[in-house]
């Protein structure tokens, strides 16, 4: 398969940024898109930071390889521990996943922030909880680490009597943030379950991505810029980063509906490719 370059590089390590995926391509649906999950290392949110690093930095040269355009790191756990060290070594825009905590706390009351292990303990969600709570006094921010959420909804997700509510905690919140892109995908169970409103990036996701695809050129001139004063707006050393390709955007092979133009990349690509098509049926 000889895969265009100049795409739009997806990141998670399984089957959980296939729900930004989506969102991304009901607003872009005429880009080149690569997914790439580690499958095989999943779930992320009980190893430790050096191991998760290390994995994401094999993930962004592929993308390098492929001159992706913008990077998504569709994974709240992979963007709270690596993505400010990311910005430093790549060129390209990366964008991350964080837990809307934000669009909830505004609502007041208490507000659930579930979250894998590796997210909770990272001081960048630690900082966005106490912010979000100084901004909205009347809201009481409670993150809650789930050990096992993600793992068994990359394993148990097709299983049609698996009761995930038996993985929820308890409680009686006003709102609850859907910190793991995974979790996405059990929204609505939530949503029943704790009988309150549900939030998560998603969307978000997807308009930043759409907002930094159109400014491409210009965002790229600017980082050239500051460039030749040796650095740009996310620190680190011009020179020695890899990873900006504006000019080359990929060309669609196909005609455009929701499932073309996706690569999935990787030894799970087949499987992820799969699961998009049985999860995501366009409306
Ligand atoms: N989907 C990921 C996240 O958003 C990763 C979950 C995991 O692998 O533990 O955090």
């Amino acid at each position: 398969m000889s895969i265009p370059k100049g795409g739009v590089g997806f990141f998670d390590s399984g089957i959980g940024g296939l729900t930004v995926l989506s969102a991304c391509r009901k607003v872009l649906p005429k880009e080149v898109f690569y997914y790439l999950g580690d499958n095989g290392h999943a779930p992320y949110g009980n190893l430790k930071e050096e191991e998760i690093m290390r994995y994401v930095r094999k993930a962004m040269e592929k993308f390098v390889r492929l001159q992706a355009r913008a990077v998504v790191i569709a994974c709240n756990t992979a963007t709270a521990v690596c993505i400010e060290k990311l910005r430093q070594e790549y060129l390209f825009p990366i964008i991350g996943a964080e837990p809307a905590v934000f669009a909830a706390a505004k609502k007041g009351g208490e507000i659930l922030v579930l979250t894998t292990r590796a997210t909770y303990n990272s001081p960048r969600f630690q900082a966005l909880c106490v912010r979000a709570g100084e901004s909205f006094p009347n809201s009481l921010v409670k993150p809650i680490p789930c050990d096992v959420l993600a793992g068994t909804i990359e394993k148990c997700l097709l299983e049609k009597d698996f009761d995930f509510t038996l993985l929820l905690p308890k409680g009686k919140p006003n709102g609850v943030v859907l910190g793991c892109t995974h979790y996405v995908y059990i929204e609505e169970v939530v949503k029943r379950y704790y009988g309150c409103e549900v939030y998560h990036g998603n969307e978000g996701i997807a308009n930043r991505l759409r907002a930094v695809l159109k400014k491409g050129v210009e965002g790229a001139d600017f980082y050239k810029k500051q460039g030749e004063t040796t650095t740009d707006i996310h620190g680190g050393n011009f020179s020695k980063k890899k990873g900006l390709f504006w000019k080359k955007k990929a060309v669609k092979k196909e005609k455009n509906s929701f499932f073309e133009n996706i690569y999935f990349l990787g030894k799970y690509g087949k499987i992820n490719k799969k699961r998009h098509k049985q999860m995501f049926v366009p409306k």
